[in-house]
């Protein structure tokens, strides 16, 4: 057996870790670059009372970056870095959902960098080190904390893709699952999906070895058991708690044997009609877990079993159905659409959104070889 397991450097993992925030940047510099999204961090008061406050006492100097919307642009990176340059900033700390951290993510691993971001978007080589990082994840569901690749758009070519480097794996994750209490319950929901489909897709990658398994599979389950309370009950601390270390589990595992069909549609289809990617991941989700079918029998069923959605009397192909029917259900209890053409899906588009997700190297991780006409007949069962 071979394996070639990325992990990260160092994860403060609970309930009021982020108080650490002060200490572990001071080991890494004096001046930070602070990145956060644009409202909810200061509304909930987490801003303050566990960001800028623990970061003062700890003697550092912050400058902040608050213009990171939901799926963010090669732009926006550049207008990071440049804030960066001219600060003289030593680090970057991000502070957020997703799209936060991958925009930190870039910033620091690009902060040496002369290029324009959407050239190394578009391939170009990175050839310096980047600055130290630390990521402060907000939501459950990403794993970008953990990760080594930051999602970009490029708004010029219509392009939604990741610059992945292996040394952009954040120096410390602080993972304190307090800052998702306040996450509405429609982002608890698409969120929540996200991670789901990153540990169903790790666990049923092609490249799934025991390792990334232990991983996936503790992942899937602490997702299926805690989702919908966390929806339900937002202050519940317990299901705070397990989603977000199932996302973050299922992040550690996703960077060594990637994620599938549902991510490789996605990326096109989230750009073409302006959706959120973790929406676009839950509806697509039982659509091709039902197109895997047949090659992950063995390892829905074992899901079904840990679970406890099947009993271990049923038979694989029935307990595999079951874990299918149960994502079906979930979704439909999340107010999740059942099919994409709800949200916008045109007939005429799938031929163009095929084509871009033909592209996607997420697609060779997928258990089932997925061609063109498999990924279009996903797609058509999602019309209205
Ligand atoms: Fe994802």
């Amino acid at each position: 057996m071979l394996l070639d397991i990325l992990s990260p450097a160092r994860v403060l993992f609970g309930p009021g870790s982020s108080y650490r925030l002060g200490e572990e940047a001071r080991r890494l510099g004096k001046r930070a670059l602070v990145v956060t999204g644009r409202r909810s961090l200061t509304v909930s008061g987490n801003m303050q009372q566990r960001i800028v406050t623990p970061l003062r006492q700890a003697g550092l100097e912050s400058i902040f970056f608050s213009q990171v919307s939901a799926e963010p642009t090669v732009d926006i990176v550049d207008q990071a870095r440049k804030l960066a340059q001219e600060e003289q900033c030593e680090m970057v700390i991000g502070v957020g959902g997703g799209s936060v951290l991958d925009v930190a993510k870039a910033t620091a691993g690009l902060f040496r960098e002369e290029a324009p971001t959407r050239d190394y978007h578009a391939g170009r080589e990175i050839t310096t080190p980047r600055l130290p990082w630390i990521a402060v994840p907000t939501t459950a569901g990403s794993g970008s904390e953990v990760t080594n690749n930051a999602v970009l758009i490029n708004p010029h070519s219509s392009l939604k893709a990741s610059i992945r480097n292996d040394a952009w794996i954040a120096d410390v994750a602080i993972v304190d699952p307090i800052f998702s209490m306040v996450m509405p319950k429609k982002l608890t929901a698409q969120t929540g999906l996200d991670a789901l489909t990153h540990a169903i897709e790790s666990y049923t990658s092609r490249w799934a070895n025991p390792f990334s398994d232990a991983l996936s599979e503790k992942a899937v389950l602490l997702i299926m058991q805690n989702i919908y309370t966390a929806y339900q009950l937002g202050r519940s601390r317990e299901a705070r708690e397990k989603m977000m270390l199932g996302s973050l589990m299922a992040g550690i595992t996703l960077n060594q044997v990637r994620v599938g069909a549902v991510h490789a549609l996605s990326h096109s289809i989230g750009l073409k009609y302006g959706l959120a990617h973790g929406l676009v991941c839950g509806v697509l989700l039982p659509y091709v877990m039902e197109f895997n079918y047949p090659r992950v029998v063995e390892k829905y069923a074992n899901l079904a079993y840990q679970s406890g959605i099947a009993s271990p009397s049923l038979d694989e192909k029935a307990a595999a159905n079951r874990l299918i029917h149960y994502v079906y259900r979930l979704r439909e209890k999340l107010q999740i659409p059942d099919k994409l053409g709800t949200l916008g899906l045109q007939k005429t588009d799938l031929p163009d959104l095929v084509k871009a997700a033909l592209t996607s190297t997420s697609l060779e991780a997928n258990p089932r070889m997925a061609k063109r006409e498999d990924l279009l007949e996903i797609l058509e069962k999602n019309l209205v």
